[in-house]
């Protein structure tokens, strides 16, 4: 299979995954639970899910559709662990776009949450996504306790308040600020965006009981390939049209963001971007397994600013 052949295997993987593990859009109040489907279903990337599901593949190779065997003959399957950061990382799109947040009207190529429901409803459905994630976690993994426990503390800890939280208050904060400084930005680059991409990394490990060091190796490669996508993302905010985004373009030079493109300009943008995947993949090269899916991954990324 060539590449975008297996990413778009991966991706209705990811589909399929998402329609299971959230409860049906009737769940009452069906409301909610509408609003939490309209969001998550409407076709983002599923960039993290997809780098949980192919980081597992590598650890599981031979085995079909990214689920291997465990001694006490479970399948263990990556798909749930997969779901839980789409929905995380849906939940902090929906509260970004809040008019006291980003105050965005189009995500994924419709009107965001708070436009097609009310501001309540979204502030709700990405609660309940959120609180979602770690449900789906602890009932999934329950064959596998120590799993479901490494599962959970990943997760929370890159959503939380030090890691995801921090880097979007950090971000807030560096609006409409003239000195912002280099080591400011990377604090922000590395919580709001690169913490989510390391532990879909991470968590495809754990669920293919990747050792220690081949944990730190895939921590690495997230950390690189977070700031290269948090970067590639402010080049686009600042270079793309809205219709090829599916979000407003120019709202950080609107808001007076702190960007890479504000602090260094394009040029610089660009080559830090390329600098970071080429790191993300020496990484990624030092895994077990092929990983020429994920490398090729990493280039598609790119390729959308060269
Ligand atoms: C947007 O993430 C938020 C950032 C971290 C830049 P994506 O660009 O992955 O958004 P979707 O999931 O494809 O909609
Ligand atoms: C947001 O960064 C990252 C999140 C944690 C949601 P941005 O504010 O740049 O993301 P977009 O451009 O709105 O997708
Ligand atoms: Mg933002
Ligand atoms: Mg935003
Ligand atoms: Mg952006």
């Amino acid at each position: 299979m060539d590449f975008s052949a297996q990413l778009k295997a991966h991706v209705a993987r990811v589909e399929h995954g998402l329609d299971l593990h959230l409860p049906p859009a009737d769940t009452r109040p069906a409301r909610l639970h509408t609003a939490m489907r309209y969001s998550l279903q409407a076709g983002g990337k599923r960039l993290r899910p997809v780098l949980t599901l192919a980081t597992f593949d590598l650890f599981s190779a031979g085995a079909p559709q990214s689920q291997i065997q465990i001694p006490n003959s479970k399948i263990l399957d990556a798909l749930p662990a997969a779901v839980a950061l789409e929905c995380i990382h849906t939940y902090s799109l929906i509260h970004d776009d809040l008019p006291c947040m980003d105050n965005d009207d189009l995500r994924r190529g419709r009107p965001t949450a708070h436009r097609q429901f009310d501001e309540a409803t979204a502030l709700l459905a990405g609660d309940a996504l959120l609180t979602h994630a770690f449900a789906l976690l602890a009932t999934a993994y329950t064959a596998t306790p120590a799993l479901a426990h490494a599962l959970v503390r990943e997760l929370a800890d890159a959503a939380g308040s030090r890691r995801l939280i921090g880097g979007q208050m950090a971000d807030l904060l560096a609006e409409k600020k003239a000195d912002a400084t280099a080591a400011e930005l990377e604090f922000i680059h590395l919580n709001k965006t690169a913490a989510m991409i390391t532990a879909s990394l991470v968590a495809g490990g754990l669920c293919g009981a990747a050792t220690d060091a081949q944990l730190d190796t895939l921590r690495t490669a997230g950390r690189h390939l977070g700031l290269a996508f948090q970067i590639i993302d402010d080049i686009l905010d600042a270079t793309a049209d809205t219709a090829t985004l599916g979000k407003t373009a120019g709202k950080d030079a609107q808001a007076d963001k702190t960007t890479f493109v504000k602090l260094h300009g394009l040029e610089a943008s660009r080559r830090l971007a390329r600098e970071h995947s080429d790191a993300a993949q020496t990484a990624l090269r030092r895994l077990p397994g092929d990983p020429a899916f994920l490398l090729a991954l990493v280039s598609d990324m790119a390729v959308r600013v060269k």
